[in-house]
């Protein structure tokens, strides 16, 4: 039995066979209606989240298979104390797949360690958030149509942001890309992040504070936003939280074949005039996300489909 707790869990032969799996779904969505007949998705979520959760839930109504869990740890057990060990004992019961989402780093591994089902990280803390970088790995391999030879910018909230911290963690497996980080002084990614994944193999990357200076040599602009949940002080939150506006006038100096991601949800950080740009890609990834989760889904629980 598989869980995912990183991206780094499948190999890069692995990856690319789920993202076929995954580019098969979007093509054939008929052949897949009915693979998990029967089956049961839990989502066990003790933070907020849209995209994710609902996105899970449809993943697995797709498959034909039926869900349950709960959106907040005030709706759950948790609230009366109950551990997550506890929790994943009893879920283990009731479904043969579960997503789970924590603010504590490392509480999906908690459940993982005492689960009879796969655990699937659905984000924990600022650390990781595993499936969201399936959703940027296949979104950029279907509109770039590569994973190497790249040239990314991601931009502004590096320090928490934990879809970055994933992702890159994920694209330097790949050949010749090169990371580009837009940050604050106080959001830069995290050295750990810079030392053991980037110098370690010699990956190139840069830091930089102004996006205009970047914009014309980025394959990939990836924005984020700064993160008000994890902030310890309201006043940081609120100096810092309008430091980056992509806009129309921005989006002049960048490569016609550039495209913008976004994990969502968006604040401030991505004006909406940029919706309409062609480049603008971050709706598509979101539906890229339930073809991706409807492919763990249906290798995690093993199931083929011919
Ligand atoms: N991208 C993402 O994780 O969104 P949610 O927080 O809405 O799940």
């Amino acid at each position: 039995m598989r869980h995912l707790m990183s991206p780094l869990d499948f190999s890069v032969e692995e990856l690319d066979q789920l993202l076929d799996l995954a580019n098969d779904i979007e093509k054939h969505p008929d052949k897949y209606a009915h693979a998990c007949n029967g089956k049961k998705l839990a989502t066990l979520f003790y933070e907020p989240s849209t995209r994710t959760r609902l996105s899970f839930e449809a993943a697995m109504m797709n498959l034909g298979g039926n869900i349950f869990g709960f959106s907040s740890a005030a709706s759950s057990s948790a609230a009366k104390g109950e551990s997550v060990s506890d929790t994943i004992r009893m879920i283990s019961c009731y479904a043969d797949i579960c997503a789970m989402r924590h603010p504590k780093e490392g509480a999906p591994m908690v459940a993982s360690a005492v689960s009879s089902i796969p655990v699937i990280n659905a984000g924990d803390g600022g650390h990781q958030h595993p499936t969201q970088t399936l959703t940027d790995l296949l979104t950029i391999r279907s509109l770039k149509g590569r994973l190497n030879h790249l040239v990314i910018g991601l931009c502004g909230d590096l320090k928490f942001g934990r879809t970055v911290h994933s992702l890159v963690r994920a694209l330097a497996r790949y050949e010749n890309v090169t990371f580009v980080f837009i940050s604050p002084e106080e959001l830069k990614i995290p050295s750990y992040i810079k030392e053991d994944v980037l110098e370690s193999r010699h990956i190139p990357y840069r830091e930089v504070e102004r996006i205009e200076d970047v914009m014309p040599e980025l394959d990939i602009l990836y924005m984020t936003r700064v993160q008000r949940e994890r902030f310890f002080n309201e006043e940081d939150y609120v100096r810092l939280k309008d430091f980056y506006i992509l806009n129309n006038k921005k989006m002049k100096l960048a490569k016609e074949d550039m495209i913008v991601m976004h994990p969502l949800p968006r604040v401030n950080e991505i004006s909406v005039e940029v919706d309409k740009d062609p480049r603008a890609a971050y709706f598509r990834q979101v539906q890229y996300g339930v073809y991706v989760r409807m492919a763990l889904i249906l290798t995690l629980l093993e199931v083929k489909v011919c």
